[in-house]
């Protein structure tokens, strides 16, 4: 019988009906005046185990008072009252009463109404080990051996006759305290006699999580995730996160009871989806960038969210710039897609408007135009990689929710597993393996930060009060905490850091998300980040190695090693792509933006001895800075070059002499015949032949051979001594420039 399935919804009458006709039974009575997030979880496990849930005050005003901080939750005693009278004759209905916000169910029917005949006794209390809400009656209760002391009234369970019993005492008002209605009368010794009540201890049917979060752990069987109590060995079926546990509980129900497991995955992931088939058309979304400080690679990071697969007449951007460095990067982008997107608005640094108040600006534009359907936020630190990110998103249908991001290599991300009690930093149990993504779902999570998105609906409902979704610098309590040792270290490996990030933190009664089913993106390092010189992404190579590459290096030099992608135009000179056109251009203003060129002179105060046989007209990386940065180019780019083209060789990867020549008819146009003071030597052309300059190349005497069409971006590789005496041939219009090194000298 307890297999059927009785919606929350239906009346009463039935409910009488249904139950008259079966020996076991077991209704749960619960308590919800709004459908939260919450309430929707406990009811989706109370359906998974088919319990008949009966939901009482749906849709009335609460006025329980703000049960948690202070007293309150009599008018949950008031309509359990009024529900009993109906049921008072039933003598073989088990009533099950239990919160709903913070609750999830564990186990089935069965095994409670097992684990309550075990306990032999009409009502049976959910106990914990804080007394609650006054202290003073702690010694009136019963002592026991072992288990939790006091009393506890997010859960209780008895025969219907004898809860009727309790309830119908009820005379007090809405916002009186209902635990401390039923702590009386449970301590008051000829009613616990009479009534036949006692708690349950050894949390056999309720484990509350206050004070006794380190006695819980998740345990994994093939089909369901149960939590166990270690103290007790015990196996709870009613989990409640009361007091200050509601993230713990909100951790747990990522895996209880078959939300997650090792088996099947997420089995919630795909319910309630969008389906974008179905709509008839895209919603609007407006998206809010935040640019707070220095960060690399912003023009890639615009053209990253103009790449999205989303129709750009959906999409309104917001940005605010905190930074006169990037101005120039958002005029660029502005002039190119001023006319792609729906609307483009920027508040730019002269606003002097504090990190807090531009996204509350964003997010309120969003709330208060109807139109907007969803509000997505991303700071300029964030690559997105993945096409598909906001489609994803939208159709994963939740109130707030974001994709998992994290630092290249690190096990930094863009949210928080866990809190301590106290509201600091805590690594979850599962942080690691969600952010490997060894666990793959939709995880509910205490804080996020970076890119996240929002319903529109939500920002007019649950959200609606201005700037009541907390978007604010930690507060002092946690900025202390900060310079606190351990946390710092803590902090740096795995979570956003604090004093610079906002970070979002769920408001009451609303779920906030980060999903991991998908690569998302990236989040970029912007420490570190020097913006003294011309193009300041070229020093990005040791900060954001990933980004560098992908910006700097050609896309088909990994081919070098897949499909032997490299030429050989004269004996041992080898000839391969490694520079992008922005490497070779950007390299090239950079040293025209320096501008110092030697002028090809013999006297030359930069190299030891101070004198250049075969001098050209140059500027060494060192004199711009890029010494270290080039040197690392050489060993991660050049260096698996040279092992594949000279097998047995391995370079150190040193060199003492890397530079940009320039070759122009009115300066210096060739290079006579020389060797290089170097094993091997690499010339990579920076610039186009026909485009940038006419002439050029190089001759090697030896074999009588010549490159006369160098290709921008391609190195030559060629051993520098005995036997590849080389010249530079005439430059006869325009300006040439190569990159050159001397590699092991
Ligand atoms: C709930 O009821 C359905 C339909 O009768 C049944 O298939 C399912 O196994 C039941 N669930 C549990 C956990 O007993
Ligand atoms: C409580 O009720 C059970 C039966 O449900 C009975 O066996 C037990 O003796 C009663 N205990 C007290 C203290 O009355
Ligand atoms: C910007 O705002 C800060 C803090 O609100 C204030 O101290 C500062 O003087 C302002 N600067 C300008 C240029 O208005
Ligand atoms: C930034 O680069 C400039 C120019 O190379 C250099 O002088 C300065 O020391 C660098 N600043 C930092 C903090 O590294
Ligand atoms: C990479 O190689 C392919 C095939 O040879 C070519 O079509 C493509 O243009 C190359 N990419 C670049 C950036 O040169
Ligand atoms: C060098 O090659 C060119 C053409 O490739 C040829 O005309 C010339 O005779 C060669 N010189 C020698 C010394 O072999």
């Amino acid at each position: 019988c307890l297999s059927l399935k009785i919606h929350f919804r239906q009346n009463k009458e039935y409910l009488t009906f249904f139950f008259s006709s079966f020996s076991e039974k077991l209704l749960v009575l619960t308590v919800a005046t709004e459908e939260t997030d919450g309430f929707l979880r406990f009811m989706r496990s109370a359906d998974y185990f088919n319990y008949t849930v009966k939901v009482l005050g749906m849709g009335e005003v609460w006025k329980g008072g703000d049960v948690g901080r202070s007293i309150g939750g009599g008018q949950k005693v008031r309509l359990l009252k009024n529900a009993m009278e109906a049921l008072a004759d039933q003598e073989d209905l088990v009533v099950l009463s239990v919160d709903s916000y913070d609750l999830i169910f564990a186990g089935g029917p069965e095994e409670i109404l097992r684990k309550f005949q075990q306990a032999n006794h009409k009502v049976l209390f959910a106990a914990e080990g804080l007394v609650w809400p006054d202290k003073q009656l702690a010694d009136k209760y019963p002592l026991v051996r072992t288990g939790k002391r006091y009393l506890n009234s997010g859960g209780i369970i008895g025969y219907a006759p004898y809860i009727n019993r309790i309830v119908s005492q009820w005379n007090l008002h809405d916002n009186d305290d209902d635990q401390l209605f039923y702590t009386k009368i449970y301590l008051d010794p000829l009613q616990r006699e009479s009534l036949n009540m006692t708690l349950d201890h050894k949390c056999q049917i309720f484990q509350n999580l206050n004070g006794a979060v380190d006695e819980v752990l998740l345990k994994f069987g093939t089909d369901r995730v149960r939590v166990r109590n270690t103290a007790y060995d015990s196996l709870p079926v009613v989990v409640h996160g009361n007091g200050n546990t509601k993230m713990y509980l909100n951790y747990l129900a990522n895996y209880v009871p078959n939300a997650w497991n090792y088996e099947h995955g997420c089995s919630h992931c795909d319910d309630d989806v969008v389906d974008f088939s179905q709509l008839k058309e895209y919603p609007n979304v407006l998206v809010g960038v935040f640019i707070e400080q220095p960060t690399p690679f912003l023009p890639e990071f615009f053209q990253r969210l103009l790449t999205l697969d989303y129709p750009k007449d959906k999409l309104k951007l917001f940005v605010h710039n905190n930074e006169v460095y990037h101005e120039k990067h958002i005029q660029r982008f502005w002039e190119e897609n001023k006319n792609v997107l729906n609307s483009f608005k920027v508040v730019g640094p002269e606003e002097n408007l504090s990190q807090g108040e531009a996204r509350n600006m964003a997010m309120d534009l969003c709330r208060q135009d109807a139109t907007c359907d969803y509000y997505f936020s991303i700071d300029s630190d964030v690559m997105l990689t993945n096409r598909q990110t906001l489609k994803l998103l939208i159709e994963q249908n939740r109130k707030i929710i974001g994709p998992l991001v994290t630092r290249h290599g690190k096990l930094w991300s863009n949210f928080w597993g866990a809190l301590s009690l106290d509201g600091y930093y805590a690594r979850s149990e599962d942080y690691v393996d969600i952010v490997q993504r060894k666990r793959v779902g939709v995880w509910n999570i205490p804080y996020m930060a970076h890119v996240y998105l929002v319903k529109g609906s939500a920002l007019r409902n649950e959200l609606k009060e201005r700037n009541y979704f907390v978007l604010e610098k930690l507060d002092p309590d946690m900025a202390l905490c900060r310079n606190a040792r351990d946390m710092t270290s803590h902090r740096e490996k795995d979570s956003p850091s604090p004093e610079s990030f906002h970070m979002l933190r769920p408001p009451k009664g609303v779920f906030m998300y980060i999903t991991n089913r998908h690569e998302f993106g990236r989040l970029i390092s912007t420490a570190n980040y020097n913006i003294s010189h011309y193009n300041n992404d070229l020093w990005q190579i040791f900060e954001n190695p990933v980004d560098w590459k992908e910006k700097y290096i050609h896309s088909n030099y990994t081919r070098i090693f897949t499909d032997n992608y490299l030429e050989q135009p004269c004996p041992d000179v080898f000839w391969f792509a490694v520079f992008s056109e922005k490497a070779c251009d950007e390299l090239v203003e950079e040293m025209e933006h320096y501008g110092s060129w030697s002028g090809g002179k013999h006297q030359d105060k930069r190299i030891a001895g101070g004198y250049e046989t075969v001098p050209t007209d140059d500027i060494h990386m060192k004199q711009i800075g890029f010494e270290k940065e080039w040197l690392h180019f050489i060993r991660e780019f050049i260096s698996p070059v040279t092992l594949k083209v000279f097998s047995g060789y391995y370079t150190k990867g040193y060199a003492l002499m890397n530079f940009v020549v320039k070759y122009t008819p009115e300066r210096q146009a060739y290079l006579r015949p020389h060797h290089d003071s170097s094993t091997f030597t690499i010339n990579i052309a920076l610039n186009n032949k026909g485009i940038d300059f006419q002439g050029g190349g190089c001759r090697f005497h030896r074999y009588n051979c010549s490159i006369e069409s160098p290709r921008k971006g391609w190195s030559f590789m060629h051993p520098g001594r005995l036997t590849h005496l080389h010249e530079g041939l005439p430059t006869t219009g325009g300006t040439r420039y190569i990159a050159v090194s001397f590699i092991d000298p």
